[in-house]
């Protein structure tokens, strides 16, 4: 199987790109196996304490390879059940950061939104474009998007297919964060590290409860985030952060 990703640890943030930039990242299933499976290699790896996720300048990825489907059957597509393994991004523990430049389409913009924080180039175009090969979005697309913006805007995208701005996308709640086009990477980098000086097993009870409001009913959610909350109360870093809260000084967590 050929390279369709790099991937490399600094500093405690492992950082997989999406190496098919004369294909503008177009998620091929060589490069979606990849990249699942080095998210569950840094996610099992203790010296990583959370994950990058970034495409190329011109494109984070212009969504599935639409060369891979062009000729399947609905027979074929039923079997390869291309869209199964993504189900493994969302058992991913420790945080993810997307840093967007360029297009993020269909399935980019799936990938995009299965990401925990966005850092989007002020030069991102996002959208859902399926509409106008004849399909809809098939990784999540319609059942997320309406979750982040809300069903009007969620229409309005799957339907006509259009793109937006990285503004429109941070009006909307889409991405977290806009900067400056030559500062995507970087300031995704910076943002990781700041994550990385946080107590993991916080950053991991953060994630689990801030998906759990995806997937259940305000009480339920509200009882998983108390059974989290109090279960840090198990770990040397409350101790040590509001030990240094008290003794005024920065706190150094260790992940235990
Ligand atoms: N699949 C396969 N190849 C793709 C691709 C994709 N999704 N997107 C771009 N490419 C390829 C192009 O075929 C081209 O390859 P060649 O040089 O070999 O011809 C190369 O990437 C560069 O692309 P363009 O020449 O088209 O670049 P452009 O600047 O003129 O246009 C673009 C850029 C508007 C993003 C255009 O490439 C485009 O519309 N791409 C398709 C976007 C799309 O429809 N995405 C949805 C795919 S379906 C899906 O994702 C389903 C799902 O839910 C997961």
């Amino acid at each position: 199987m050929a390279n369709e990703i790099k991937t490399e640890i600094r500093e405690h943030v492992g950082i997989i790109t999406l190496n098919r930039p004369e294909k503008l990242n177009a998620l091929n299933y060589a490069l979606m196996t990849q990249v699942i499976e080095a998210l569950e290699r840094f996610d099992a790896d203790t010296n990583v304490r959370c994950m990058l996720i970034a495409g190329s300048e011109r494109a984070f990825a212009a969504g599935a390879d639409i060369n891979e489907m062009a000729d399947a059957s609905m027979v074929e597509m039923h079997h390869r059940n291309m869209f199964g393994r993504w189900d493994r991004i969302k058992k991913i523990r420790k945080p993810i950061v997307a840093a967007v430049s360029g297009y993020a389409l269909g399935g980019g913009c799936e990938l995009m939104m299965c990401c925990d924080i966005v850092i989007a180039s002020e030069t991102a175009r996002i959208g859902q474009p399926e509409i106008n090969l004849g399909i809809i979005p098939g990784a999540g697309g319609t059942q997320r998007l309406i979750r982040a913006v809300g069903k009007a805007r969620a229409m309005d995208l799957i339907l006509t297919g259009r793109m937006i701005t990285a503004d429109e996308a941070l009006a909307m709640g889409l991405v977290s964060r806009v900067v400056p086009a030559e500062q995507w990477f970087e300031e995704a980098l910076k943002l990781c590290q700041e994550l990385c000086e946080k107590a993991p097993m916080a950053l991991q009870a953060g994630k689990d409860a801030v998906n759990s409001a995806f997937e259940t009913t305000l009480t339920e959610g509200i009882e998983v985030e108390k059974k989290l909350f109090y279960m840090l109360f198990a770990t040397d870093d409350q101790t040590e952060g509001m030990r240094a809260f008290v003794e005024k000084r920065k706190p150094v967590f260790v992940g235990r």
